[in-house]
């Protein structure tokens, strides 16, 4: 096995070997299914959870693909059918196991069809009890550690009357060389590394991403190399915590180390990342951001409340003085950056005081944008056993109240815009029925404008000549 540092492992390459020879096992049985019945054999697969999650889909849509699949509409017309599941709130999992519940006639009105649920939902025990008492209609389970191992899974449930169960519950590896494919052709997202060590109390992440590994630099900068020879403009690099890439390798590389490396790629015009603990932005990371032209000028930064009190709790490692001095730091370092939070409403034993605290950390910070989030109480968690648990209702009126701060500061932001030249990198049709075309600035705001066709995928000057509270409209000037 190829080892990084002294404790992590790669997925070996005859494992990958093999799981190649189950995509090719698996491909001769749909040829001669399409011999017979003249049609293709599709897929209907559903991603519930963030964009790591996505990418993972990205990742069985490759292999599907090498197995002769193709994309269903619906499940209704689907052979095989995938929840690749998110467990981070309690709705998450709640839509699961409604999408679930709804396959039970369809797979009882056809019984050749698969039904497989994978992700982090599936990295808990009770999870995998529960489908294997109600949800006897899955055929498949596995969980994010093997996702490599899909092929062979797959095959298994094929040929196997009885559900093929499969969950590895080490603290996780790194797989290289599986296939991909990719929903856009324009945006890419590039996992940098894996897990997370952090425990923030509410948190169920670590529980089901398993422990901190970094993907080598030349690995990320081969991935990277490819998209920007095959025209891909963007890329944005995936990690729960992107600031502790390198930590678990023997030398000295870190996230800033990265960045420099990818900057230097050619095709790529813009790089972002995701996530950044604040414990862990270091100045050289703000630097690199300052100093590298193709890095955007917006940064994720949760802070998930405003109270040090609750921070404490959360294990967050950060007073809101230490966040408010980072900003600071930021703001100084890249003054046009755009910065954007998650917070938490609700978490237990947050007192009226406590949440004025965030409200507070709102106003002087002035996030472009806020993902709000009502506290959801996660089995195996140490929050979820504090006895200090926030009724709905107050979680819900503090909720209502944060939105009406964050929305108009975000619609003061935007209005700063009006008449100033941004320029955009154009994605595609709007879903917007005036504005057609749509794009993001640099600061990752979305800009909806009349266009056309040969803008796709390319950086574009716009006026801006409106403004939302979520976007702008604008006006080709140049391109
Ligand atoms: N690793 C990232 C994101 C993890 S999950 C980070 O540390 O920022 C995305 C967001 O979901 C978190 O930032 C947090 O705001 C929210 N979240 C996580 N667990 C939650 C819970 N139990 N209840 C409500 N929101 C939660
Ligand atoms: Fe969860 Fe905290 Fe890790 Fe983010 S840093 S994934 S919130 S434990
Ligand atoms: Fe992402 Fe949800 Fe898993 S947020 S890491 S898919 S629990």
């Amino acid at each position: 096995m190829k080892r990084n540092t002294k404790n992590q492992t790669h997925v070996s390459e005859e494992e990958i070997v093999k799981q190649y020879r189950f995509m090719d096992l698996i491909k001769e049985i749909n040829a001669e299914y399409e011999m017979k019945s003249g049609r293709k054999r599709l897929v209907f697969l559903q991603s519930f959870g963030c964009q790591m999650n996505e990418n993972d889909s990205e990742r069985l849509w490759g292999m599907l693909s090498e197995m002769g699949y193709c994309e269903g509409k619906n499940s209704e017309e689907s052979d095989v059918i995938i929840f690749n599941t998110c467990c981070v709130r309690e709705n998450a999992e709640e839509k699961v196991y409604g999408h679930l519940g709804a396959l039970k006639k369809q797979k009882a009105d056809n019984p050749e069809k698969i039904i497989a649920v994978c992700g982090c939902m599936m990295q808990q025990g009770h999870v995998v009890e529960t489908i294997k008492k109600k949800y006897r209609h899955v055929g498949l389970v596995f969980g994010t550690h093997n996702l490599y191992k899909f092929p062979e899974l797959l095959y298994n449930a094929i040929n196997e009357n009885s559900p093929v169960i499969d969950v590895d519950e080490s603290p996780g590896s790194i797989t290289e060389g599986l296939p991909i494919e990719r929903k856009d052709t324009i945006k890419a997202w590039v996992t940098v590394m894996y897990g997370c060590n952090n425990f923030c109390s509410y948190c169920i992440v670590p529980y089901v991403r398993g422990r901190e590994r970094s993907r080598s630099i030349e690995d990320i900068v081969n991935e990277v190399e490819e998209l920007g020879r095959k025209n891909y403009k963007e890329i944005t690099l995936l990690g729960q915590n992107v600031n502790s890439y390198g930590k678990d390798f023997a030398d000295n590389t870190s996230f800033a180390s990265l960045l420099r490396e990818l900057n230097n790629i050619e095709g790529i015009e813009r790089i972002r990342f995701l996530t950044s603990h604040p414990k862990d932005l270091t100045e050289d990371i703000i630097l690199a951001m300052r100093d590298l032209d193709k890095l955007c000028e917006h940064l994720h930064l949760p802070i998930q409340a405003g109270s040090t009190r609750i921070l404490e709790s959360m294990n967050r490692k950060y007073t809101k003085e230490d966040y408010l001095n980072l900003v600071g730091k930021i703001r100084e370092k890249i003054p046009n950056i755009a910065l954007t939070t998650d917070i938490i409403v609700g978490y237990p034993g947050e007192t009226e005081e406590d949440f004025e605290d965030t409200l507070d950390v709102l106003r002087k910070v002035r996030y472009d944008f806020a993902y709000t989030f009502l506290y959801s109480k996660r089995t195996g968690t140490p929050a979820a056993k504090n006895e200090n648990q926030v009724s709905e209702e107050v979680k819900k009126a503090r909720f209502e109240r944060l939105l009406e701060v964050q929305n108009k500061i975000s619609k003061e932001i935007n209005d700063k815009l009006l008449g100033t030249t941004e320029e955009i990198l154009v994605e595609g049709l709007s879903k917007n029925s005036v504005w057609n075309y749509t794009g993001r600035t640099r600061t990752n705001k979305i800009v909806n404008f009349k266009g056309s066709k040969e803008l796709v995928g390319k950086l574009v000057k716009v006026k801006i000549t409106g403004t939302q509270t979520w976007s702008l409209e604008g006006e080709v000037i140049s391109w």
